[in-house]
Formats: C-alpha cells, structure tokens, sequence
C-alpha cells in the first residue's frame, strides 16, 4: 500500500519503474503551477532547472542553453560549474539543437564529441526547446549513473520542456 514516491516533489527519491509516468505527470503539475503567471523568462527558466534538478532522482546537473547566434550559452541550471558556450553540433547539447530532436545517452563515453563539464557525468539526456519553428535552446540532464534515462525519460523531458517554452515568451 505504500505508493508515496509520486506524491513527494522536490524530493530526489527514487522511483520504482512504474512510478515514473505519474511522477513526470505530477511534475508536470508542479511546474505548470510554479512558472503561471510570471513573464520573466530567467525567473522561469532557474525555477523549472530547481524544480526539475530537485525532483528527479540521479541528477548531478539539470539546467538550460539558449541558442545565440550559432552557439549555444549556458543558462539557469543546477550542479556544478559548466562550459558556458556550446557551437551548434557540437557535443550532445549542441546536436540535439542542430538535430531539433531529443538525444538519450546511455554511456557518455561512447557518444563520440561528448563535452564534459562534470566527470561525474555517466549518462545524459538533451531535449530542443522549440516554439513552434523556432529553436530557442535545450533542456539537459545530466546523470551519475550510466544509462540513467529511457523513453519514458525522454517523453517526460519533453512534456516539461514544452511547458518551460510556454514560459519563456
Ligand atoms: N555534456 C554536454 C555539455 C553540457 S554539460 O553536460 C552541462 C554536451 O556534450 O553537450
């Protein structure tokens, strides 16, 4: 009878495999609830990387880059200090930008351009904000375990970043 695991945001429990689709749901919620109502796209931006950093188990990084020009700047995340400009197709972050498609990497070492900002990094996912056309930077976790993300991490990542970009405008 116990089922608290989806029930706790912000709380980086972990979650049982069958969890995961109601906690993305949930989280979903909670960050719809958190950016309503307010126009600033850097207030929304580092409260969507707090909120998805403190609520999804096995982070060490969670956090945006915004395109400029032809690169990639970093933007409001979590964890530790990371490189700041990122060229379009280069690493995960910027061939999921030249891509417009989410990139899931079970092992980053075997992802040939891999940027590492943390050493602790085994596995990342990097999913495209678009607004309709218009590429407007990725969201990218970043994980200490290796093959950390799924689909069902892919397809919730994404949930979450449309709603971000609803709140960036
Ligand atoms: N690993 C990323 C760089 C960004 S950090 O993970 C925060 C990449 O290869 O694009």
């Amino acid at each position: 009878m116990h089922d608290a695991t989806h029930a706790v945001p912000w709380s980086q429990a972990s979650w049982p495999a069958q969890n995961k689709t109601a906690l993305y749901r949930d989280l979903a919620q909670e960050l719809q609830a958190l950016l309503d109502g307010e126009d600033d796209a850097t207030a929304n931006a580092a409260n969507a990387a707090a909120a998805i950093y403190h609520s999804l188990p096995a982070l060490n990084w969670a956090g945006f880059y915004f395109l400029r020009g032809t690169e990639l700047v970093l933007g409001p995340f979590q964890g530790k200090p990371a490189c700041v400009r990122i060229p379009l197709g280069r690493g995960v972050c910027g061939t999921a930008a030249q891509e417009r498609r989410s990139i899931v990497v079970p092992d980053v070492e075997a992802f040939p351009g891999h940027i590492a900002c943390d050493s602790a990094s085994q596995s990342e996912l990097v999913v495209p904000l678009l607004d309709g056309d218009r590429l407007l930077g990725v969201l990218d976790l970043d994980s200490p375990e290796r093959g950390r993300f799924d689909d069902d991490d892919r397809a919730g990542c994404e949930a979450l970043a449309a709603i971000v970009v609803r709140h960036l405008r």
